[in-house]
């Protein structure tokens, strides 16, 4: 299984932070947002990744991670993304680097207190499908933010993007798993309202074929792009957890 990290978009919601940066690039106590998810999925068991990102900054992502081994990866590959066009756009550039295998995509500004290994070993195990990982959120108005799941018992029947109404406190963190199947999906994609390709639809896509599993994960989750506060609210736990 191959891990993809996503560090591409534009940031608009940490402006003007970044408009002088990359926003995966800005500190979260100690050091830059990206290596998070280098680590997480470094742990997660992941030798070879992917890093795609775009915009004015990408240079820097080399100077920071180089080919990786300092951060305990054998392979590092990148791939740049020309415009902000989604998550769904970035990770169709790394299809040839997937290849045939499965792959494990994390959006570079989730942050969890939770390993993802035993996950990782879940997907592993799955005869086909996708994967996604759940949090439970208490406030409305942050799910509002996110994508959200619609369950029946412990199954997802929906994935709903921004809802007004959330159809539950579950909101779909940005760890996801695929199988082969994700490449012929990503070409049949129309891009949304805010015209990118969505994630969301991808995901559902799955969803309606009864071929999405999902894990609840506890302990923190965060994604530190999601406003100025998430961003502080992200700094806090790390700083916390590292002091401790
Ligand atoms: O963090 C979890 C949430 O992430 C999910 O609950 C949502 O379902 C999912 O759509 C996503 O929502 P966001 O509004 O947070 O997505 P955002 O546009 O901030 O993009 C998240 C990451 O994806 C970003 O940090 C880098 C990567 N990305 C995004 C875009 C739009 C790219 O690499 N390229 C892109 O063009």
């Amino acid at each position: 299984m191959k891990g993809v990290i996503l560090a591409g978009g534009s940031g608009s919601r940490l402006a003007p932070l970044t408009r002088i940066t990359n926003k995966h690039l800005l500190p979260l106590y100690d050091r830059p947002m990206v290596t998070y998810a280098v680590e997480a999925l470094v742990e997660g068991g992941f030798s070879e990744l992917m890093l795609v990102t775009g915009g004015t900054h990408a240079g820097e992502f080399f100077r920071l991670l180089g080919n990786g081994q300092e951060y305990g990866i054998e392979r590092l590959f990148y791939a740049y993304q020309e415009r902000p066009g989604g998550i769904a756009e970035a990770l169709g550039l790394a299809e040839r680097f997937v290849g045939g295998e499965r792959c494990c995509v994390l959006l570079a500004d989730n942050i969890f207190e939770r390993p993802l290994r035993p996950v990782v070993e879940k997907f592993a195990a799955q005869e086909r499908g996708a994967r996604v990982i759940l949090s439970r959120i208490a406030e409305e108005q942050h799910l509002r933010h996110l994508g959200v799941a619609e369950l029946d018992g412990d199954r997802i029947v929906r994935i709903v993007e921004k809802p007004a109404e959330p159809p539950s406190p579950f909101a779909v963190t940005g760890a996801y798993f695929y199988d082969e199947q994700v490449w012929e999906i990503l070409p049949t994609l129309e891009p949304s309202g805010r015209g990118e390709l969505e994630i969301t639809d991808l995901n559902n896509w799955y969803v309606e074929r009864g071929q999405m599993e999902a894990d609840v994960l506890d302990g923190f989750w965060g994604d530190a792009g999601e406003s100025i506060d998430a961003y502080y609210i992200v700094n806090d736990f790390v700083r916390n957890g590292r002091r401790g």
